[in-house]
């Protein structure tokens, strides 16, 4: 397995693997399939926003994917700067053999790179499988906000994991 920076002719993997997410779980809220377009337009704009964009490989075959991008609006508010959202996922056929630790680290090694201070994923409260896998990585659950989306004719509440991914005294 190897994980690489993403390239254009990697949308339709990553497309296929969120896409797989949308019918069946609350993984994203939303009940709309992701068009290759609006993927591809996704691709462009975090590489023209130096926002990395990861995929990890088994046998040539892209099995996961992994990015981050402003956790607010950083051109309105630049204090939100040095605080990144994260995403990641992988596919069911490769889930639990490492596949998401090496995205995900690789992923904060990045944000180290880039000066980030801090990391966050946003997590349905019913996907504990994430908010373990999560907590394994360093992240700790620092806010639960209760019925602020909408799914599958429920209300959903969304756990917020942060890790700081800046030296102690940075
Ligand atoms: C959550 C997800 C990314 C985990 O990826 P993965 O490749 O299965 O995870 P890994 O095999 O790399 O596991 C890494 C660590 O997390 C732990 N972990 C992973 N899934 C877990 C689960 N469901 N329950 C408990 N622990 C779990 C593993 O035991 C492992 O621990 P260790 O490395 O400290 O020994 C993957 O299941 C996934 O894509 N799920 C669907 C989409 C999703 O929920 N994405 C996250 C949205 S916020």
């Amino acid at each position: 397995m190897r994980v690489r920076d993403a390239t254009p002719l990697d949308v339709p993997a990553i497309n296929g693997l969120y896409n797989a997410l949308i019918p069946t779980t609350t993984v994203a809220w939303t009940e709309d399939l992701e068009p290759a377009q609006v993927r591809e337009a996704w691709l462009a704009k975090q590489h023209q926003e130096d926002n990395p964009v990861l995929v990890a490989e088994v046998e040539g075959a892209v099995v996961g994917f992994a990015s981050y991008d402003d956790f607010r609006d950083s051109t309105k508010w630049p204090g939100y700067r040095f605080t990144v959202e994260h995403t990641v996922h992988v596919a069911t056929t490769h889930g639990g053999t490492g596949i998401g630790r090496a995205l995900l680290e690789a992923l904060i090694e990045r944000a180290v790179t880039q000066g980030k201070h801090v990391m966050i994923g946003a997590i349905d409260s019913a996907n504990t499988g994430s908010i373990r896998f999560h907590e394994h990585l360093g992240f700790a659950e620092v806010g639960r906000l209760i019925e602020t989306g909408f799914k599958f004719g429920r209300w959903r509440d969304v756990v917020f994991m942060q890790r700081k991914v800046a030296p102690p005294n940075g």
